[in-house]
């Protein structure tokens, strides 16, 4: 069963952070974060809760589909962490907006929306199963150090949601998760069992930064490739490419590699830094409210992330 989105919605937090605030406490600057990054601020939440954005960003894209809470037969958010270990933000989302179906986390760190259309596909292919709320929402700033500059200035905190129906839309979509844990990742802790062996602490997201970028490089562009070949159309038949806004370098590398226009290539990093699994939802619903996705267009999405999972998908917009 293929899909449609038919309505969009994003929650941010109030608080924006510039470049310039955090070279007030740390060791970095504007020129080194753009010219690496091309994030010039993020949105970090100061009093919101994850829940909060979530619940924004729903309510949002159920207003415009049309639809009501209770017309919703699931939901789904994509987080690698939720204000709660349990219960999910799903059904944090679904308290909050009154909601009664089922709900579920899917946690595929930034590759996640991906994941999620490809498990709503799935669940429409039911008949018991019309509509679906999927909300991608991430709290990236309580899973920093903040004392690391390594890290901290590239994630930013946000949340988008779309509302899915069945509908053609979705042509071809592909997942993986390449065995490599070691990357990225935010080590979880034992807690304090006196049976453990050997205890850890929870803690901050570590990552080797240059090995992600080259796996992100890789996998971007051969999930370009194949969804290519696999539909037999050319990178000129593609109208937008909404890649994970992780870093602006990323992006422009693979848009040098096929050859195609910057304006392809639409760019939220430099106001949102990189938000996880809501970077894409987010850009597309600000493509959808600037008027630049029209039906009839064909849309590329691919992600990448801890895992280290990857996704990409073809859509022709109804
Ligand atoms: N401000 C100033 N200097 C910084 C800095 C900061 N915020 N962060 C790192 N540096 C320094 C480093 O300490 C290093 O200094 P040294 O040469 O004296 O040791 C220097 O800048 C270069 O660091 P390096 O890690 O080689 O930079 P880079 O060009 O690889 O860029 C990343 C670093 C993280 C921006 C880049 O590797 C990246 O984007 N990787 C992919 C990350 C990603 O996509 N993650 C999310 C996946 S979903």
């Amino acid at each position: 069963m293929s899909l449609k989105i038919i309505g969009t919605g994003k929650g941010i937090p109030e608080k924006r952070v510039t470049n310039h605030d955090l070279a007030g406490f740390l060791d970095t600057n504007d020129e080194w974060i753009v010219s690496r990054t091309g994030i010039k601020s993020r949105n970090v939440c100061s009093h919101e809760t994850l829940t909060d954005l979530a619940a924004a960003a729903a309510l949002q894209a159920l207003d415009k589909s049309g639809l009501r809470p209770e017309d919703i037969d699931l939901i789904i958010c994509s987080t690698i962490g939720g204000d709660y270990r349990t219960p999910s933000l799903a059904c944090c989302v679904s308290n909050s907006i009154g909601a009664s179906c089922p709900a579920f986390d899917v946690n595929a760190a930034c590759t996640g929306f991906i994941y999620a259309l490809e498990i709503a596909s799935g669940f429409l292919a039911d008949e018991k199963t019309d509509n679906i709320l999927i909300v991608c929402a991430e709290m990236m700033s309580k899973h920093m150090d903040w004392t690391d500059r390594n890290t901290c200035v590239l994630f930013g905190d946000g949340a988008a949601a779309c509302t899915v129906t069945k509908g053609n839309a979705l042509k071809y979509i592909d997942l993986s998760a390449s065995a490599d844990v070691s990357l990225l990742q935010v080590p979880s802790g034992t807690g304090n069992s006196p049976f453990v062996d050997e205890k850890k602490e929870y803690g901050f997201l570590n990552m080797q930064g240059q090995e992600v970028f080259k796996f992100a490089v890789n996998v971007v562009e051969s999930g370009v490739k194949q969804a290519l070949d696999k539909l037999n159309v050319s990178a000129e038949q593609i109208d937008l490419f909404l890649l994970h806004q992780a870093n602006k370098r990323i992006v422009d590398s693979v848009r040098r590699a096929l050859g195609q226009p910057e304006e392809k290539f639409p760019l939220n990093i430099a106001h949102y830094g990189n938000l996880s699994s809501a970077s894409i939802p987010l850009l597309l619903f600000e493509m959808l409210e600037e008027d630049k996705i029209k039906p009839g267009d064909t849309l590329f999405m691919s992600a990448f992330g801890a895992g280290l999972t990857a996704g990409s998908c073809v859509m022709v917009w109804e």
